[in-house]
């Protein structure tokens, strides 16, 4: 064969089984869930894999490689996720923990049983999952159906569940519980918060979770044709999370979890649609972005407040960006624009923006930071209170609770963020720090992604530890033990001893006796 023939060869053999087929289950009703998904499934096709999306939401642009199956979502489902989106604008938990459990659990198991799914499941092969994760760990099972491995993704604070299910260490004597308000865990009082915190997510949020996940692994992947939930839990090969340690606070990780905090900020941003770059080109004094996410809705937030609010940005010189999930805003001020979706991490990079009214998603705050700019939050529930807090101690942000909007305590707010420097320049050394990292983001997630798939799942980045129980992950066993034998000699050498001086007792005895 002539040399040119082999080298062409090679090259196809190599491009070949590079290119791989994925795919990304993403089974939620959070946009702002899916959006990093979707840029790491974007990426990942533009490299040559073969992706497959599914999930409730396609993208808006055409893209090589890249195949969306739509979700149709049962009228139920629609109705759960409204409940739980209501109760997130009224900032009310028990409301939001039960309705995002009733959605989350029902949408997961229709979606294994639609047709659609059900067709994919027996006629397509994957060389590698993505679970859009949502506390859906039954999901895990596809990887058993599939013979392939699994890698888990989640665009928020990083669960108790993300860290059992590859045995990362929760270190409640240091690293920050996901919910609290602080990125060092310094004094006694914080440590104590922050063991119970964690206690709580061992003994209920654990507990719970998985029982319920796994009812739905066990009807959807029968024990009989499948490997167990507990197995292919410990059988996940990477988890990445959307957090980074410059906004969560240090903390221990192992190899296979990892942090890609702000896998959804381009780092160029794409040009604004027409209208909103002429909405901001023109404020001469600059303009503020509002906008609660996509699981919260601004038309949720309570009468009063609203009409509070609408008020407040009417007496601004600045322009206002609204997300408001309608055609019409009564009473809309001639200097607030509405839209039903943002597209949020490009308005954020807009020079003009000065200040953003956020609920502290995660996401929204890493885009705010990545773009130096300065928050003013209202937590809702969740992880926020907590993101708030946090940003708050960071020095850039201000914390305003929906119980306490009033009209003075809002354009307070907002006159301290937008006339005193200090938020911005602590914004924009913090974005300096967020940036500087070996890879970025989006080129940290493809690389490790790619490694499980170079290495059939990695499984040399196995934790032991993730294998064992309570008392060995503990080492309370070993501990038991060290006592036992310590125990067990101490009683042998009384033994001896006292039969030594029994002896020599004896003895010096029958001395005196001869004497
Ligand atoms: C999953 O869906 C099936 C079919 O609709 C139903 O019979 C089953 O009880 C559901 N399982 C769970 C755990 O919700
Ligand atoms: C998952 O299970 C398969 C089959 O037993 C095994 O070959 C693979 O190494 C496991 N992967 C991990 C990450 O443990």
């Amino acid at each position: 064969m002539n040399s040119k023939l082999v080298a062409v060869l090679l090259i196809i053999s190599i491009l070949s089984c590079e290119s791989s087929k994925i795919l990304f289950m993403n089974p939620t009703f959070s946009k702002s869930h899916t959006i990093p998904l979707q840029v790491l499934a974007k990426i990942l096709a533009n490299r040559g894999h073969e992706v497959t999306f599914v999930s409730p939401f396609k993208l808006n642009e055409k893209v090589e490689n890249y195949r969306d199956i739509e979700l149709k979502v049962s009228k139920e489902s629609l109705k759960n996720f409204d409940e739980f989106s209501k109760a997130m604008s009224e900032s009310n938990p028990i409301g939001v923990m039960t309705a995002a459990t009733k959605t989350i659990f029902k949408l997961g198991n229709e979606t294994l049983q639609s047709p659609m799914i059900r067709k994919l499941m027996e006629t397509e092969n994957f060389d590698l999952i993505v679970v859009g994760w949502f506390t859906n760990n039954f999901l895990v099972g596809l990887a058993d159906h599939f013979k392939c491995p699994s890698v888990i993704f989640f665009s928020g604070s990083i669960f108790s569940l993300l860290h059992q299910m590859v045995g990362n260490p929760l270190a409640p004597e240091g690293a920050a519980h996901g919910m609290s308000g602080t990125k060092e865990v310094n004094t006694f009082k914080q440590r104590l918060g922050n063991f119970l915190g964690y206690a709580f997510d061992v003994l209920v949020i654990r507990t719970y979770f998985n029982y319920r996940s796994k009812t739905v692994y066990d009807y959807n992947f029968p024990p009989d044709r499948y490997r167990s939930y507990d197995e292919m839990i410990r059988n996940v090969s990477l988890v990445l999370v959307n957090t980074h340690f410059t906004s969560s606070g240090p903390r221990p990780l192992l190899p296979n979890l990892v942090e890609v905090g702000g896998l959804q900020v381009k780092p160029n941003p794409a040009p604004l649609p027409e209208d909103l770059k002429t909405f901001l080109d023109d404020a001469k004094d600059g303009a503020i972005l509002f906008s609660f996410g996509s699981n919260a809705k601004s038309i949720y937030i309570p009468e009063d407040k609203q009409k509070i609010i609408l008020k407040v940005f009417s007496k601004l010189k600045q322009r206002v960006i609204m997300k408001w999930e309608s055609d019409v805003l009564p009473g809309k001020p001639k200097n607030v624009l509405i839209s039903k979706w943002l597209p949020q991490d490009d308005i954020l990079a807009h020079p003009n923006i000065k200040a953003f009214i956020s609920h502290c998603g995660y996401g929204g705050v890493i885009e705010a930071k990545s773009n130096g700019v300065p928050i003013i939050g209202i937590p809702l529930g969740a992880d926020q209170k907590g993101n708030a807090d946090k940003i708050v101690e960071e020095g850039w942000a201000v914390r305003l609770d929906m119980t306490d909007i009033t009209e003075e305590s809002l354009t307070n707010a907002l006159k301290e963020i937008l006339s005193n420097p200090k938020y911005r320049d602590i914004v924009g050394k913090q974005a300096i720090l967020a940036k500087d990292r070996p890879m970025n983001a989006q080129d940290t997630a493809v690389y490790w992604v790619e490694y499980v798939l170079r290495h059939n799942g990695a499984p040399h980045l196995h934790y032991p530890g993730a294998d064992l129980n309570f008392f060995q992950a503990n080492s309370i066993d070993v501990i038991l033990f060290i006592f036992a034998v310590i125990y067990a000699a101490f009683k042998v050498i009384k033994l001896i001893c006292g039969f030594i001086f029994c002896r020599s007792k004896k003895g010096s005895n029958e001395k005196l006796k001869r004497n």
